[in-house]
């Protein structure tokens, strides 16, 4: 089902103190968006961030998980340990998973196999380097990276799946891709995914963007028609300025 949404990607951000911080700034955060409101805190926070929002309007997700049930994988963590503590929603595909733990298509598409068939949703991440966008092969960049890891899907498994646009040139860099390149790219995943899946499918998903997204131009990214909310890094870690941004609709 398509609907705003803003999630807060903390990555490795805050101990436990500091989690709960923030969490305390959040929940005194007044919403008066229609968007739904996600935040991912890391691993050792999850839990304590659950159960701390408890009852408000605000979902915590994580920020990866790994493909197997259980087993030799030291250091990861399966779906079914997200659901036994609440979660229910992960990100996965994250540019900065793909670059410094070589996360490729293939392996994200199994890692949304196991999300899915834990009836969890995904928050799927992808997006072009600037050598791509600079030499007009953007596009193809971004549909090849949609197409090698969730094709495989089948329309009904969408309604489990919300895209983010990332474009890696954007992300941290306080170079926001301006509202019309977010549209232009956000409108050619549409049609991506409507080629493929036809329109209903396309017209149901919500698609995100994230890449510098602040509370001064939060407004105009979401204004644009294929853009259905934002996937924030920076800007979460401060509530002030990440309720900002859910309220820019
Ligand atoms: O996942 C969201 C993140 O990659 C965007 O980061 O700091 O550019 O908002 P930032």
């Amino acid at each position: 089902m398509r609907k705003n949404i803003v999630a807060g990607n903390w990555k490795m951000n805050n101990d436990l103190a500091q989690t709960q911080a923030l969490i305390t700034n959040l929940k005194t955060q007044t919403k008066t968006s229609n968007a739904e409101v996600l935040v991912a805190p890391t691993f050792t926070n999850l839990y304590s961030a659950f159960e701390t929002l408890k009852g408000t309007d605000i979902e915590v997700v994580a920020q990866n998980m790994h493909f197997a049930e259980n087993g030799a994988y030291t250091g990861e963590i399966s779906a079914a340990m997200l659901k036994s503590i609440g979660i229910k929603t992960v990100i996965l595909g994250h540019s900065e998973r793909r670059a410094y733990f070589n996360e490729t298509d293939e392996l994200l598409a199994k890692k949304v196999d196991a999300a899915l068939a834990s009836d969890m949703t995904v928050i799927f991440c992808f997006g072009e380097e600037l050598a791509d966008r600079k030499s007009g092969n953007h596009e193809q960049v971004v549909e090849d990276q949609i197409k090698n890891a969730l094709f495989h899907l089948k329309s009904w498994d969408y309604k489990n799946i919300v895209l983010a646009y990332e474009p890696v040139w954007a992300i941290g860099t306080g170079e926001t891709a301006s509202p019309e390149q977010a549209q232009d790219m956000h409108a050619h995943i549409r049609k991506t995914l409507a080629d493929h899946y036809g329109y209903d499918t396309a017209n149901d998903v919500s698609i995100l963007y994230g890449g510098s997204v602040k509370p001064n131009n939060a407004n105009e990214i979401f204004g644009k028609p294929d853009v259905d909310g934002g996937l924030i890094g920076g800007a979460s870690l401060k509530a002030e300025d990440f309720f900002a941004i859910v309220n820019a609709f």
